[in-house]
């Protein structure tokens, strides 16, 4: 096995509480465990495209101090894919394949591994480019927690407590004024903020991308509450919701996806027209993303950090770390990548839900 030196570190994809406590671990257990050569790489695969302005050293200093911030001290990016890389070239945007100049820049750099943290689509990248070569350990990231590979995300435990924090906080306003309140959170893919967020908040209807709704079905729930005598519902929605039916009447369209962000405000206005009720919309939006990182949070990323490095010193690449139970494990990134992990329709957590009389919708 090849003697490692220097690695790299590089964070790409929406920021994520728990990114810096990944960087700060990985840059501790490199330099003191094994007194390697750490550097940064700034805002996503841009760093290697630009080695000159973007690639940093990475002390122990340089990560004191960092456990508790949100966000990355790297920065990051949701553009910037060396396969797909788009240019100027005479005024005119072009697209090109830059991933060999990535990869010799890494062994330019002298990188004997580098450690992608990231969702999906960054783990997707670090694969190809393991594949032409570069000495990739992936670092699953992601609020939404869908990815199949690993049990949990870190991320999403913080987004979960601000997101509980606001339907609590949202629930004095719907009691006092005996309104109905839409809380959007999250979730392109998969409804498990709103699911979990929802639950631990009491809200009265969930809606999630993976069980259809009906905004009638939605208003008779309301109206139910009512003659019973509650006077107010909060309703949480997930941003990518799906319509069962007559989609055109609830989206002003015949796709029944949802645009992302803003599905609250269509399903506020709806409400509003067929339950004949005093609605407000909140959209908690990037606020989920931000903030200090929650103590589970901080402790699954330095656990996650400490064993990216092992994964480089065992000269594992390809690999990424995840979590199976309690414990850290590895998959293949190949494995790992475009496999979802949405909420099961069917499942304990949506049938627990249902048996308090939660309604999804459907
Ligand atoms: O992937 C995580 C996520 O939080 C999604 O739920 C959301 O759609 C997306 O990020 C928003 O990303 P941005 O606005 O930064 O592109």
């Amino acid at each position: 096995m090849a003697q490692i030196k220097k690695i790299g570190i590089s964070t790409g994809g929406g920021d994520c509480p728990g990114l810096n406590a990944v960087i700060r671990a990985a840059v501790k257990c490199a330099i003191i465990k094994y007194r390697w050569e750490v550097v940064g790489i700034e805002d996503g695969f841009d760093g290697i495209i630009f080695p000159d302005k973007k690639i940093r050293p990475l002390t122990l200093k340089d990560v004191s101090g960092i456990l508790p911030r949100g966000g990355t001290i790297l920065g990051t990016t949701n553009r910037g894919n060396p396969f797909c890389y788009k240019v100027m070239e005479n005024d005119v945007e072009v697209v090109k394949d830059i991933s060999d100049q990535v990869v010799a820049n890494t062994k330019k750099l002298g990188l004997d591994g580098v450690i992608v943290i990231g969702g999906d689509g960054s783990q997707k990248i670090g694969l190809d480019l393991f594949r032409k070569g570069m000495p990739v350990v992936g670092v699953p990231k992601t609020i939404d927690n869908d990815l199949d590979a690993t049990d949990i995300t870190f991320g999403f435990d913080t987004a979960l407590h601000t997101a509980t924090d606001a339907i609590d906080k949202i629930h004095t306003t719907a009691e006092s004024h005996h309104r109905i309140m839409v809380v959007e959170v999250m979730g392109r893919d998969a409804g498990w903020i709103a699911l979990e967020a929802g639950l631990a908040g009491a809200a009265h209807v969930i809606l999630i991308p993976e069980i259809p709704f009906s905004i009638e079905r939605v208003c008779e729930f309301i109206h139910q509450r009512e003659s019973q005598g509650k006077k107010f519902s909060i309703i949480v929605v997930a941003e990518g919701v799906k319509a069962q039916d007559k989609a055109e009447k609830i989206f002003g369209r015949e796709k029944r996806d949802v645009p992302r962000g803003g599905s609250g405000y269509v399903i506020g206005d709806a409400v509003a027209m067929c339950a004949r009720r005093e609605t407000r919309v909140t959209v908690l939006g990037h606020i989920q993303r931000g903030g200090s990182p929650s103590p589970f949070d901080r402790i699954l990323s330095t656990r996650f950090g400490v064993a990216a490095v092992e994964l480089i010193a065992r000269g594992e690449f390809g690999r990424m770390v995840c979590l199976r139970g309690n414990k850290i494990q590895s998959v293949d990134i190949a494995e790992a990548v475009g496999r979802m992990k949405g909420v099961d329709p069917d499942g304990d957590m949506v049938r627990m839900a249902k048996s308090i009389g939660v309604c999804f919708g459907d």
